[in-house]
């Protein structure tokens, strides 16, 4: 009773602060909001732009992404966008300035609008109950996208294989100093993401999990001693609280010459605030391997002058592909499991997992997962250029393809 009522109550403003904005009314599905940032490159096509199946009437998608303060969220969220409507759906899209309570209100908004299905990279993933139990009781199935809602009403979970991501950063540090045959000993600091974020202590435990038997056998040596997940946290994974931190650990613990040789970053935005505390703040000669994840337009800067070592690209092109198939066979009302990727013929691989991800203890979420891969500046053109995510710019560096 609560939940409708709640539904009701919400529907009613949201209508209202539609018609004083001169919306229309109910008849305002659709009404798509700014997309903003860069534009779509290229990218894998799974999906055959057919009219959305139905009794006639156009269906509408809500897209909530977090930001557009972070890149990645600008290219999900203008590739998602493109891809249905291409396909035929009314789409709205929001962003919601990394604000959980604004995501809220944003997707409140999109059921009073009448969405058919929403599609949600969550801003904080214990933070949506409320919305999330109000769709769940109108029967809106929901798409957990990038990033799992811990909510039982997430319907299915489309991301990449967020562990591996961790576990190929950890390698690539693992393999960059030959720990297996070195005689080491290496000093290596980590920083990780936002809390809020499942998807954060995945990345950082695939990582660790990597590198921990060398700090064990002692030829890894983290000389800040922060290893523990929270200690390296980034809130909202600022590069400003990446800087800040890895300016106090340099302070602390290397301005007496001791030599820094990795720092493992989980992403591209907390690369970027460590790289820059590097540059300005560590004292010895030596190239400092710093890993990221994402492919950002400034982290492929400084991958090609050597500032960054590495990111992990996932392919946000082909994880909105999966998410449009994946929409249509729900709202088709067809099966959507293992089956799903036999007949989309796909030219990407893509995993389905029942097993890897819990929306609450034991109920677990069907999961889509892609496959991430390792960009370095020796094959970021066979890997980004090639398959048109970039282009080389006028000079020399990446950039989006439309941007
Ligand atoms: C994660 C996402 C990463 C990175 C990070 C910061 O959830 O999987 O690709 O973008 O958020 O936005």
């Amino acid at each position: 009773m609560k939940k409708t009522l709640a539904l009701i109550l919400a529907a009613c403003m949201s209508l209202s602060l539609v018609a004083c904005g001169g919306g229309g009314g109910s008849d305002n599905k659709g009404s798509a909001s700014s997309t903003g940032g860069s534009q779509p490159a290229g990218g894998s096509q799974g999906s055959s732009a057919s009219e959305p199946a139905g009794n006639g009437e156009t269906k509408t998608v809500g897209i909530a992404m977090p930001t557009q303060s972070l890149e990645r969220w600008n290219r999900d969220g203008a590739y998602l966008d493109e891809q249905f409507k291409a396909a035929g759906y009314n789409t709205i899209v929001t962003y919601s300035d990394n604000k959980n309570e604004q995501q809220v209100n944003d997707i409140q908004n999109m059921l009073s609008q009448g969405v058919d299905l929403l599609i949600i990279a969550a801003i904080d993933g214990n933070g949506l109950n409320t919305v999330m139990n109000d769709a769940g009781a109108a029967g809106i199935p929901v798409i957990a996208y990038d990033r799992l809602i811990m909510n039982d009403n997430s319907s299915y979970y489309v991301s990449f294989d967020n562990y591996t991501v961790g576990t190929l950063q950890g390698t690539y540090v693992k393999d960059a100093l030959d720990l297996d045959n070195a005689a080491g000993p290496f000093n290596i600091e980590f920083t990780a993401g936002d809390p809020a974020d499942n998807n954060a202590p995945f990345f950082y435990n695939g990582a660790f999990d990597v590198l921990k038997p060398y700090i064990d056998s002692g030829k890894l040596v983290v000389p800040s001693g922060q290893t523990a997940f929270d200690a390296v946290a980034t809130d909202q994974w600022q590069t400003d609280v990446a800087l800040d931190r890895a300016q106090n650990v340099l302070a602390s613990f290397y301005s007496d010459g001791t030599k820094l040789d990795a720092w493992v970053c989980s992403n591209d935005s907390t690369s970027m605030g460590v790289t820059q505390a590097v540059v300005q703040d560590y004292a010895g000669g030596n190239t400092v391997i710093i890993t990221g994840q994402d492919g950002d337009v400034a982290n492929l800067r400084n991958i090609k002058d050597g500032k960054q070592s590495m990111t992990v690209y996932k392919a946000v092109a082909n994880e909105a592909v999966v998410t449009l198939d994946l929409a249509k066979a729900i709202l088709d009302g067809k099966t959507a499991d293992a089956s799903l990727i036999s007949a989309s013929g796909w030219d990407f691989d893509c995993a389905f997992d029942t097993e890897s991800y819990e929306t609450t203890p034991g109920n677990k979420c069907p999961s889509f997962l892609l496959v991430p891969d390792v960009v370095t500046a020796d094959n970021m053109e066979e890997k980004l250029v090639t398959p048109g995510y970039y282009k080389v710019g006028a000079d020399g560096y990446l950039e989006a393809t439309n941007g």
